[in-house]
């Protein structure tokens, strides 16, 4: 058996620690959440401790999956390598370079496996699309385009992910789509700027983040990414739009369609696993109480099909890696950490662009 203690038992990290459960040769032993621990623990029959201390050193807990608010990872993920535990951790794995750099390195040091919890690149369409590209269906991928916008409501509470200090805002909580770019493109800008503001939430009911983010990348041999995030957007959109020398390529997750698009005709294929998954994905974001793109789950509420559907992908990924798999060359990047600290320096260089009102090598995050 692989023994996985849980850090942070709230809407995700309880979903992880119920499909894992589900894994053959996988138990959940122990749990740690300072609000959220007693109803999971029964529920899962394992342990709540009453510290991170506690949960750490237990001999019952092989791999330490950290699923807490974005600002509190580093903690447990320093504390688990310090015990000798692997370690899974949530996207993003911290809110700025110097501390996933010091994350990673302990894990290296620890000699423990680390991995990456960036779900998108487990997304059926991602990994066809990645596919397309690798057999040179568009050739040479010329630029990228993402889109994650919806419109926010007010909110009778304010999450921890409307707090810039918590959770980065839109661009570190929502990172996926920037990873995906960085994938894409074959790694991370050379230059990057930033506009980004507040325009229309402001005051009670609203968190401190930006609603609107306007992301501009150039990479090195000339080509370029432009991302866009927020809750200021009346027209929903959500997707990844991949312009190649010969075709495109469109993970569109607002419609959930996959489409390659060669020589003016559109050939159709699935984002996540059956056309089910799909179906429902769509019609969620059509029904749910805000646009589906900036929806956010809260502790006891459960994940949406699709979701959980890739949630079982990462997990089963995970404990086979702990139990002796090689990491293919797709996924490579989540286990060395590389994925996870350079989409981190990106968004600094980002934040540093909007509040310094300048164009920002990503080299200088890098040499700091
Ligand atoms: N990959 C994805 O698509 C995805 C989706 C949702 C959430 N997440 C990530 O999962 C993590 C948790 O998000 P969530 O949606 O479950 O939030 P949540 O608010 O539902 O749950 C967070 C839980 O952490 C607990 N907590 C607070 N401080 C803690 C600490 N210091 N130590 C341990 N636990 C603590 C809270 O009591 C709460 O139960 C975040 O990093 C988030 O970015 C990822």
């Amino acid at each position: 058996m692989t023994r996985y203690g849980v850090v942070g038992t709230g809407y995700f990290g309880a979903e992880l620690a119920r499909f894992m459960k589900e894994v053959e040769g996988a138990e959940i032993t122990a749990i740690y959440d300072p609000e959220n621990a007693a109803l999971i623990a029964e529920e899962l029959n394992c342990v709540a401790t009453a510290s991170l201390e506690d949960l750490v050193s237990r001999d019952d807990v092989d791999c330490v999956i950290v699923a807490s608010p974005n600002n509190a990872h580093k903690e447990p993920v320093l504390a688990a390598a310090r015990h000798g535990k692997h370690v899974f951790c949530e996207k993003p794995i911290a809110l700025n370079y110097q501390d996933c750099c010091e994350m990673v390195e302990a894990c290296k040091q620890a000699g423990v496996k680390f991995m990456a919890g960036h779900v998108m690149n487990f997304f059926n369409g991602v990994r066809h699309a990645k596919q397309l590209i690798k057999e040179g269906v568009i050739g040479n991928v010329l630029s990228c385009h993402t889109k994650r916008n919806g419109w926010e409501d007010e909110q009778p509470t304010i999450s921890w992910k409307k707090m810039r200090e918590i959770s980065g805002g839109h661009l570190y909580h929502h990172i996926h789509e920037l990873d995906c770019v960085q994938f894409l493109m074959g790694g991370g800008p050379e230059k990057v700027t930033m506009t980004a503001g507040n325009l229309a939430h402001k005051g009670p009911g609203f968190g401190n983040e930006d609603d609107m983010l306007f992301l501009n990348l150039e990479f090195a041999d000339g080509r370029f990414a432009t991302l866009e995030w927020g809750g200021a957007f009346h027209w929903p959109e959500h997707y990844v739009l991949i312009q190649g020398e010969k075709g495109a390529i469109k993970i569109d997750m607002q419609e959930t369609a996959g489409t390659l698009r060669i020589n003016g005709k559109n050939e159709h294929f699935l984002v996540h696993q059956s056309q089910e998954e799909d179906d429902d994905r769509r019609a969620g974001n059509t029904n749910s109480e805000m646009d589906g793109a900036i929806a956010y789950g809260k502790p006891g509420k459960k994940t949406p099909m699709w979701l959980s559907s890739v949630m079982k992908l990462e997990m089963q990924y995970l404990h086979d890696l702990l139990n002796g798999m090689e990491p293919s060359e797709e996924f490579v990047a989540l286990i060395t950490g590389e994925a996870a600290t350079s989409v981190i320096a990106t968004a600094d260089a980002a934040t540093a662009s909007r509040y310094e009102d300048r164009k920002v090598k990503v080299s200088e995050i890098l040499s700091k």
